[in-house]
Parts: C-alpha cells; sequence; structure tokens
C-alpha cells in the first residue's frame, strides 16, 4: 500500500543531509548517510492536506487549535497508553528549541544539568551555552547496549536542578524499560530534579519493544517533568519546524510558557499546524508500515556487517533509524577512520565522538533509505575497510 522503495531526488531542495554534505563533511560526491531524517516522503494524508492549504493560498498568522491538541492527545492514548489533557500541551518549532527554553524557564547560571553521554549533542550544547554545569553520567556499553551506571547517576544526581533524558536513547537506540525508567524517577524525585524528557523517537519503537513515556509512570513523575514529543521524525517532516511539549503541573506549565512569551515565541507556522495535524489523525498506518521496512534495513545492515566486516559490532537498535557501529576492534583512530570512509568507501556518516568522547571509535549510520541506497551505502562501507 505505502512505497518505500521509490528513489526520489532530494539534491537540489536545500535538503541539510542531500546538499550541504559537501560543506560539512569538506568532499564531494559521497553518500549522505548522516543527519537523522528520512528520504521516505511523508504520509499521503500529511501531503493532501498540506496541498490543500497550499491551494487556498493566504499564509496569514495561524492558531493552535484545539483540534492538533486533541488529535495529538489521541494519538498518545492509542500509541502509548498515555492519557494526556489537552491543557497540558505548549508548542514549539523543535524539539531542541524547548529543551532550551525548558533550561531558561527551570534553572539558573551555574545550576547543574546532569545528562547521559554519550548523547544527541545538542543536549550538552544547551546546557553549556546557557551557562549552566554540565554534568555528564557516562553510559556503560555492554553486550545488550547501553546501561545506565546507577552508582554514578546517584552520586551525580546530588545538588543538580535537572536531568535532561532522551528516550528512546540516541545514539544507540536504547529504549528505557518501565523498570529503568522508574529507579531513575525515583532518584530524581528524591533529589528535587525536574526530569526533561526528550521523547522525539518514541514513535519510532520497534517491536517487540515497547517506549513507556516517562511521565505516565506515575503522577508524582507527571508532576515533576516535562515530555518533549513531536511528528517530525515520525512522519519526516523536521522541515515543517514543530515539536509539543506536555507539562502536567500547572505551574511548571506557567513557567515553561512565561519564558516561550520572554523569547517572543508566539505561533507555529501554518504548515506545522496542518502538517502535524494530518500526521497525528491519519498516519498510524503509514508509520506501521515504516517501521516494518526499517527493521527490514536494520536487518540488513546488521547481518551484511556480521558476514561482510567483521571487525565492526552493529548495534541492533530497539528505536529508530539510526545503527550504531562499533568500530574499535579496527585499531585506528577516529581521523583515519573519518578518513577512510570519506575518500576510500566514499559516503558519510556521524562520527561517534559528536555524541561525547565515549562515542569515540563508534560511527552512526542512519539507514531510513530506500533499500536500493542502503546496498550502495553497505557496499561502500565494505570498500572503506577492505584489508583490514
Ligand atoms: C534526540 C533528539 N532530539 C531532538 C532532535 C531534533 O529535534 P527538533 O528538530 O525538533 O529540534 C533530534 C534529531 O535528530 C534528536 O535525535
Amino acid at each position: 500500500m505505502y512505497s518505500f522503495d521509490h528513489v526520489i531526488e532530494r539534491r537540489h531542495t536545500y535538503s541539510v543531509k542531500w546538499d550541504e554534505t559537501e560543506r560539512f563533511f569538506g568532499v564531494k560526491d559521497v553518500l549522505p548517510m548522516w543527519v537523522a531524517d528520512m528520504d521516505f516522503q511523508a504520509p499521503p494524508a500529511v501531503i493532501e492536506a498540506m496541498t490543500k492549504r497550499v491551494e487556498h493560498g493566504v499564509f496569514g498568522y495561524t492558531a493552535i487549535p484545539r483540534s492538533l491538541k486533541e488529535a495529538l492527545s489521541e494519538w498518545l492514548t492509542t500509541r502509548h497508553q498515555w492519557t494526556v489533557h489537552p491543557d497540558w500541551m505548549s508548542f514549539s518549532t523543535g524539539v531542541v528549541p524547548a529543551l532550551a527554553t525548558a533550561i531558561e524557564a527551570f534553572t539558573s547560571p551555574n545550576d547543574r544539568i546532569v545528562v547521559f553521554s554519550p548523547v544527541y549533542p545538542p543536549l550538552f550544547q544547551l546546557v553549556q551555552k546557557n551557562g549552566r554545569e554540565l554534568v555528564k553520567c557516562p553510559l556503560r556499553f555492554t553486550e545488550k547496549g547501553y546501561e545506565i551506571n546507577w552508582d554514578d547517576l546517584q552520586e551525580k544526581l546530588k545538588g543538580a536542578k535537572m536531568l535532561l533524558l532522551c528516550s528512546p536513547h540516541n545514539p544507540g537506540g536504547r529504549v528505557w524499560t518501565k523498570e529503568e525508567l522508574t529507579t531513575l524517577g525515583t532518584m530524581c524525585l528524591e533529589k528535587g530534579v525536574i526530569v526533561v524528557s526528550d521523547e522525539i523517537h518514541a514513535d519510532l519503537t520497534l517491536p517487540p519493544f515497547q517506549h513507556t513515556p516517562f511521565a505516565s509512570i506515575d503522577e508524582a513523575f507527571a508532576n515533576m517533568s516535562v515530555t518533549c514529543v513531536a511528528p517530525t521524525k515520525t512522519f519526516n517532516l523536521a522541515g515543517l519546524q514543530c515539536a509539543s511539549i506536555i507539562i502536567p503541573n500547572r505551574s511548571l506549565k506557567k513557567q515553561f510558557d512565561a519564558a516561550q512569551q520572554r523569547q517572543g515565541f508566539f505561533t507555529l507556522n501554518t504548515f506545522a499546524v496542518v502538517g502535524a495535524e494530518a500526521a497525528y489523525r491519519h498516519g498510524g498506518e503509514w508509520l506501521d508500515a515504516l517501521l516494518m521496512y526499517i527493521q527490514k534495513n536494520i536487518e540488513m545492515t546488521c547481518s551484511f556487517i556480521d558476514t561482510s566486516i567483521q571487525k565492526l559490532r552493529a548495534v541492533r537498535p530497539e528505536a529508530t533509524y539510526l545503527v550504531w557501529i562499533d568500530c574499535r576492534e579496527l585499531g585506528i583512530t577516529e581521523q583515519q577512520l573519518k578518513q577512510l570512509l570519506l575518500h576510500k568507501g566514499k559516503i558519510a556518516v556521524e562520527m561517534g565522538s559528536k555524541f561525547g568522547e565515549e562515542g569515540r571509535g563508534f560511527i552512526r549510520l542512519n539507514i531510513a533509505c530506500t533499500r536500493k541506497t542502503l546496498e550502495d551505502a553497505l557496499n561502500r562501507l565494505a570498500v572503506a575497510f577492505e584489508g583490514l
């Protein structure tokens, strides 16, 4: 019913992934497998709703309608068994801007903010650029992927004001279990630490794994947390710039909204509103089909690496289309790794140290592309490491 095999030319569309690779990597004609967006078209219902809106032709200031909040609320109930009242929702142009607002709203300069590492880099950068103290809590890399070092977390939470959680986790694709989140939440609650949970990858959880929204576990957790969700990763709408921030605690929500007003945020753009509502209302079937396609791409990637590039170890993600690959057995530096990938393999991927020192020696491969592109990418990886 939905074809993800169809190759769509993305060059010359101002795509960061396809048009900016040379600027970021300094090399021409490499296959871009880095930025976390997908090469697929958005769900047909989203394209239809936006086309209709384009045809209307008037693009004046657009309000955030109650119907969008209701659509998201229904989505969260159906997909994540989480009952969210529309009044708990605020909106933003992205999860990253929302995290910045949360830092401004709930902490003061020099306050300690705990962040796991390796992680999506803006989580570190936002803390530092806002003059807060970054307290890194390194994750443990095990056979099962990343795990939280509980003793270290207990220590690091002392005197902290906030914990920035990435759930599911990027990179590595761990879907934190309800038990892990309960332990984490209990520790934060005891120490009065606000949990800001970036759940942008939640809808991309791959069965049989199941995402548990942090705030859904317990009323006490809901009361001390801010959850960021978005239709942008799920439905490949990053260019629309839209995120929802769920804050059940009324006083915290007031503080968040006041910070947004100080920053001059007023409303979303017309297409974010139209696209998000159509996606949440009609995108479920498309998403299920997408997840099946992604699962197959992951299987293909892992088995190719297992059989053809034996010194590499692909971490099978429990969520997301980003495969974290351990290259440490090659025994080369990250600079050498990068050179081989760019110049010999002709492929651009994210280098692990971008996600924190703990990520050094790993690479992150974005497999949200057609199978044809993926085959090409895997062959390029093999070429890059031939003879090593
Ligand atoms: C964990 C995480 N949070 C946030 C973002 C970006 O969110 P936004 O585009 O809504 O700012 C990404 C994108 O890769 C991500 O991986």
